[in-house]
């Protein structure tokens, strides 16, 4: 079934209202439920899980140094929506199958309100994960303005939660970057993009099982989840009605697996005016953008003088990326903008020449190197199985960096995949990308450069906190810890890898 594309407006998550604000902090609380949403015309309502009654979740919208309390609340059935594989690691049969934890991705947090995966919770928290602690989050907000998001983060069952619709945005602002004047207000929209398939019904499509079922198993994880049908903030092949002016625009790949390499296809750059962790020093005219599942780039598109004419953002980022199919005539289509709306006042927002100082974190800093592997192996299914450093999940910690102290990461890619590698607490710099003998590696052990080191593409000159780790290279990454101690974690963030045994606890000590 093949949806019409362009025939639904875009949808912009409603901005979420606090339950109390003083001058001292402010309290939201939010509500996970099942209900019906219309996914796009031609389809019968769909029946997803969001926060607030509204897939993606209200947008939550904060000022740097805002302190800020959320509780996060199950209200969700105690019916599973999607398929569960008992056999992952966290989602045994001994668990209760309807788990939720939220994680603010890219958010400097204490452990205890970073969402820990094992810091589960049920309807009204009746049952609780090993980790849990407290039922009110604390949000310092000490970052600087940036684009987030928040999602689900359960052990073993993140790619179902997240696929079920458990993901919003978290934005910060600040002074600073308010005296740029950027487009803002209504000019200043986000957009959430995700892939999903669809039964005949209008209900989501999640596989019970791979291509080469596994016979011993009812059901069985997927290596990858690839959609025939790209979303965005919820809307099939959305369009968006604008005027000839400029406007800003938080890409957001929530895909479980899917990349995206964006093009307009007027031929127009996009602006790139920030990263994940926020703003760049300077803006970059860029013909094309790619998103790993849960990078985010923020970029100022110019209609001006557009006038009448409809521009489509395109994708043809190969899935699973990079060695996969190149997409269809379906998933190459993202959304289209139509430069129909009359222009409501002269457009004084700009491109800023200059957006504030990034220094870079120096080499010498580091105290402290750690090589990890991306490796590949097999279960006792026979299945796919992708590991950090050849460690799973519940193997001793390993990464256990002191509070303050400076570490390079060299994350040395085995697989012939690439890896959208996160961590939990900090921003971290791109040093460098550098091909190297992976033959020589498996067997020996060694690091044999076979090219030289690429610095990070511009487009990812500024804080990072997820970082494509492409195969036959070894990606470094620098950063500094802090500024809390505590249990965090580190993995891919391709959901399906995730859950399963592709993620690691990273202690942070004094
Ligand atoms: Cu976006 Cu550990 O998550
Ligand atoms: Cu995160
Ligand atoms: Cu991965």
């Amino acid at each position: 079934m093949i949806l019409s594309k362009f025939v639904d407006e875009l949808p912009i998550p409603p901005i979420l209202n606090p339950r109390w604000k003083d001058q001292f902090y402010t309290y939201y609380e939010v509500n996970m439920t099942e209900f019906k949403q219309s996914l796009h015309s031609e389809l019968n309502d769909t029946t997803v899980w969001g926060y607030e009654g509204s897939y993606p979740g209200p947008t939550i919208e904060v000022e740097s140094g805002e302190k800020v309390f959320i509780k996060w609340i199950n209200n969700l059935p105690d019916k599973r929506l999607l398929p569960i594989d008992y056999t992952v690691h966290g989602a045994h049969v001994d668990v209760p199958e309807v788990r939720t934890v939220v994680h603010v991705h890219g958010a400097s947090v204490e452990w205890e309100s970073d969402g820990y995966p094992d810091a589960w919770f049920t309807k009204g928290f009746k049952q609780v994960g090993p980790y849990f602690r407290k039922q009110i989050y604390r949000y310092n907000n000490h970052d600087r303005a940036c684009t987030l998001w928040y999602h689900d983060h359960a052990i073993g069952i993140t790619r179902l939660n997240v696929y079920a619709g458990l993901a919003g945005f978290y934005i910060i602002r600040d002074h600073r970057e308010r005296l740029l004047n950027l487009p803002s207000g209504k000019y200043d929209i986000p957009l959430m993009i995700q892939d999903k398939t669809f039964n005949k019904d209008g209900s989501l499509y999640y596989p019970k099982q791979p291509e080469k079922p596994i016979p011993e198993l009812e059901t069985s994880i997927v290596p990858e989840f690839i959609g025939d049908t790209i979303l965005v903030n919820g809307k099939v092949w959305p369009y968006l009605k604008v005027e000839p002016r400029k406007y800003r625009f938080r890409l957001l790949n929530a895909s479980n697996t899917r990349f995206y390499r964006l093009k307009l296809d007027s031929g127009q750059l996009f602006y790139q005016i920030g990263t994940d962790g926020g703003l760049m020093e300077y803006p970059i005219g860029v013909k094309e953008i790619t998103l790993a599942p849960a990078e985010r780039a923020d970029v100022i598109i110019d209609f001006t003088n557009l006038e009448g004419k409809n521009i489509i953002m395109t994708n043809d980022a190969p899935a699973p990326f990079p060695t996969g199919d190149p997409p269809d005539e379906n998933t190459s289509t993202v959304m289209q903008f139509r430069v129909t709306l009359p222009l409501s006042n002269i457009d004084t927002s700009v491109i800023p020449s200059y957006m504030g100082p990034l220094p870079k974190i120096k080499e010498q800093l580091a105290s402290k190197i750690r090589y990890l592997t991306l490796n590949d192996n097999v279960d006792k299914y026979g299945r796919k199985l992708m590991l950090l450093d050849n460690k799973r999940w519940d193997d001793p910690i390993t990464e256990n960096p002191k509070l303050g102290s400076t570490e390079i990461w060299y994350l040395i890619n085995l697989t012939e995949d690439t890896h959208p590698i996160h961590l939990h607490l900090i921003n971290f710099q791109i040093l460098d990308r550098r091909d190297f003998d992976v033959e020589k590696y498996k067997k020996e052990r060694i690091i044999h450069y076979t090219g030289p080191a690429i610095p990070p593409e511009p487009q990812e000159r500024g804080w990072k906190d997820t970082v494509r780790a492409n195969p036959n290279q070894v990606t470094r990454i620098i950063m500094k810890f802090g500024p809390y101690t505590g249990l965090y974690v580190w993995h891919c963030h391709i959901l399906e890898h995730e859950d399963y045994e592709m993620m690691r606890p990273y202690i942070v000590i004094r």
